[in-house]
């Protein structure tokens, strides 16, 4: 079936795209365009309209053919086309029109649009810019700031905007053909002029420079690290004072340099393994979902009441059970806040605030969830206490209800164990904070059924979660792997190093925040009890948390007491260096016998990095994650990985695995096989010279 159509309909060369799920740009979409649109010039068309089938309009280039050889006729080659028609060219837009389908928009002479459509140039979140003329139609359509807003961030806008920002010409509801042969006939009858962006000038001023200099800085601060934000406003700088060609010629140079450099690829690989993390291997596509329309929580803490906050948010209502009134009392209190806050930033209205507060409820009896559909326990983490309040859901769900736990660590089996129905329950591992962390770990037991773990998958997409399934293992996914990094910065501590050298090497290669700084936010004093529970074996080598012990000892846990690896400011919780933390480290170096010497950034990168990446190919080799581009998301929406660098396994690739694997046993070799020894894995693919995404392919 050809994905291009052409007929004339009452006077107008209709131009259909069908090229499902998404009508990307392939080539056979776009020789298609370039054939009809040629072939309109010379029929009876009064004028042509591009119109797509399917769920959208053009959702962009095709991302499956970057990296491959360019087949003509190219994107800029087909906007040529349309640009230089002779017959007036209009853009009939419903869904989506992004990236290079926005830019074939705005190429045509008009743009009609359904009221519910959304228009955008997302290219930036592939690392990328608007390689087609959206660089230089854009500020020329709606001047420079809403399009330096829009291509740096790379957000759709609604129809509506993009009208008053004159970036649509004309907004219509119903249906759409109708309304674009109708408008499309209208202009033809009026000889309306063949509007061309590359016509319309931008005269420079005094003020430009400020409001470029201003973006520089903002996305040096918003988009640490990365090239395409940089590389968009020189774009848009490109677009002043000049002809078009000009401005395209900037635009194709700096397109090219992200395209083929490895941010670029590192956020295309993200951008399909999210898609991939979705899908379970060896599930039926037809999976019977279970339905989810009533959910229980039990716990309104930190994580409860911020995965109420998800559930509510679209529409579902939530039983909240806690212990007392007092813990649902202040449960509810910090939802209520949450809200506010989200109102406050302008990100919703007092009345949607309402009606989510609306949706959760309270009880401090279990009773109230006898006809939830799925319950997601979020008590203290201790597995006693979890499978005391699993037996109690045991007796009073109904049948087929699914009972997940967030647990962070424990046995998904040894919880289910305590119920009489173990294929109903699941983990469900949120992030905190619950309300605004993307990444669900759906972690599956043993005993879990298929329809449980199909259902849990999509009720992550209904509430705007990224899933990725795990198999059920000491901290699953994310946190088991967090263990050998955390390990290897308190090493590279007591070893050497200063709190402030091994975050800032961290943050400054791209994560969110080092390791450090997140043990002060989240509290030393979790891990200290946790600790508590552990056998000295299973503690591991004293050296890798006795200063954290120390600090826990002296009433330093944190931000929330004002210190703990850094002094915190009481009023701005500024962080500051504090040497009685160096004299600490200092005093627990002497007792471990340890003389400490200087360790430089590469080798906190490596020790952190790398210890990742080997606890991750064990991860792999036991099959806790499907595929490598799992743990990919899970760093980068669970734990502040830098998307451009994409994920600990994707990051690997690109480092070489053979070179990663050799210094692994270098480190082995200094340190211990007890922390270094390579995974299997690791090691054999190292050997083969392949990667982790050729081993996923096999
Ligand atoms: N190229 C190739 N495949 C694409 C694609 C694209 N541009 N956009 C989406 N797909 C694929 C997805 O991989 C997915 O495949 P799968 O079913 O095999 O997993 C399928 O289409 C459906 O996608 P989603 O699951 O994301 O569907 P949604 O309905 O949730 O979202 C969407 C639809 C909003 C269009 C979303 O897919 C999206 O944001 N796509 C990317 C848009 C984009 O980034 N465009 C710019 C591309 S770069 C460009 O145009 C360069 C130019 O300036 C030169
Ligand atoms: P929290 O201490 O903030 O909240 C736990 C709540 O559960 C308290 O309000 C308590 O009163 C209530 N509770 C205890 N026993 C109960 C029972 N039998 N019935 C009803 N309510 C009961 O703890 P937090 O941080 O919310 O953690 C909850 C779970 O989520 C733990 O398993 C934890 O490992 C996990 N988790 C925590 C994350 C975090 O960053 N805090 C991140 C991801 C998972």
């Amino acid at each position: 079936m050809s994905v291009t159509t052409y007929e004339i309909i009452d006077g107008i060369g209709v131009i259909r795209l069908n090229n499902p799920p998404v009508n990307a740009l392939s080539h056979a979409l776009r020789d298609g365009i370039c054939k009809a649109v040629k072939k309109a010039q010379k029929d009876a068309s009064k004028a042509i309209v591009i119109i797509c089938e399917g769920r959208t309009f053009i959702a962009g280039a095709d991302i499956t053919e970057f990296g491959k050889p360019p087949k003509a006729p190219s994107l800029p080659d087909m906007l040529n086309v349309i640009e230089s028609s002779n017959k007036i060219v209009v853009a009939a837009i419903h869904g989506t029109a992004l990236g290079g389908g926005f830019e074939t928009a705005l190429t045509a002479h008009y743009r009609i649009a359904l009221n519910s459509a959304k228009v955008g140039l997302p290219e930036v979140k592939l690392g990328l810019l608007p390689g087609a003329g959206g660089t230089q139609r854009t500020p020329r359509l709606a001047g420079i700031e809403p399009a330096l807003d829009m291509i740096t961030s790379g957000n759709p806008i609604a129809a509506a905007k993009a009208e008053k920002l004159g970036l649509v010409d004309c907004v219509v509801e119903g249906e759409l053909l109708q309304g674009a042969i109708a408008y499309a006939k209208s202009l033809a009858a009026d000889k309306a002029q063949l509007k061309r962006a590359r016509d319309i000038e931008i005269k420079p001023s005094k003020s430009q420079a400020l409001l470029f200099e201003r973006y520089r800085a903002k996305m040096a601060k918003r988009a640490r690290g990365q090239k395409a934000p940089q590389n968009i406003i020189a774009c848009v700088e490109a677009a002043i004072g000049q002809d078009m060609d000009a401005g395209l010629k900037t635009e194709r140079e700096l397109f090219m340099e992200l395209m083929t450099g490895p941010q670029s690829a590192a956020m295309r690989h993200m951008f399909f393994a999210e898609r991939q993390g979705a899908k379970v291997d060896g599930l039926a596509k037809d999976t019977a979902l279970r339905p989810i329309n009533k959910v229980g929580i039990i716990g309104a803490g930190t994580m409860g009441g911020g995965i109420a906050m998800n559930f509510a948010n679209v529409g579902i209502p939530v039983t909240l059970i806690e212990v007392n009134q007092e813990g649902l009392d202040r449960g509810m209190g910090i939802i209520e806040k949450n809200y506010a806050i989200t109102v406050s930033k302008g990100k919703m209205s007092e009345a949607q605030k309402a009606n989510c507060l609306k949706l959760i409820g309270g009880s401090t009896h279990y009773d109230a969830l006898a006809d939830v559909d799925l319950v997601i326990e979020a008590v203290f983490e201790n597995v006693d206490i979890k499978k005391e309040v699993f037996s109690k859901l045991d007796a009073v769900c109904k049948p087929g209800a699914i009972l997940a736990t967030n647990t962070s660590y424990q046995d998904i089996d040894a919880i289910a164990g305590a119920t009489s129905r173990p294929a109903d329950v699941i983990g469900l591992h949120f992030f905190s904070p619950a309300n605004v962390m993307k990444l669900l770990e759906v972690v599956r037991g043993s005993a879990s059924a298929d329809d449980v773990i199909a259902t849990s998958m999509a009720m992550a997409k209904t509430i705007r979660k990224v899933p990725v399934l795990a198999g059920n293992c000491y901290g699953f996914i994310g946190n088991r792997m967090l263990r050998p990094y955390g390990r290897e910065a308190q090493l590279c501590l007591i070893e050497g190093a200063s709190p402030e050298q091994i975050d800032k090497v961290m943050q400054g290669w791209g994560m969110a925040m080092g390791p450090l700084a997140v043990g002060d936010l989240a509290g030393l004093d979790i891990g200290y009890k946790a600790r508590q529970g552990l056998s000295a074996e299973q503690k591991g080598d004293p050296k890798s948390y006795c200063i954290a012990d120390a600090l826990v000892e002296m009433g330093r846990l944190g931000q929330k007491s004002g210190s703990g690896y850094y002094k915190y400011d009481p009023a701005t919780r500024a962080r500051h260096n504090d040497p009685e933390v160096m004299k600490v480290v200092e005093q627990q170096a002497k007792a471990q016998g340890i003389a400490r010497r200087a360790i430089s950034d590469e080798e906190i990168l490596e020790r952190l990095t790398y210890a990742w990446i080997n606890e991750g190919a064990k991860i792999l080799e036991e099959g806790i994650a499907q595929r490598p581009s799992d743990i990919d998301v899970v760093y980068c929406f669970g734990y502040g990985f830098p998307a451009y660098r994409g994920g600990p396994m994707h990051y690997a690739d690109h480092i070489g695995l053979d070179k990663v694997y050799k210094r692994i046993c270098e480190f082995a070799k200094q340190h211990g096989q007890a922390n270094w020894a390579p995974a299997k894995l690791l090691k054999q693919l190292a050997k083969e010279g392949k990667t982790f995404a050729q081993w996923a392919a096999r």
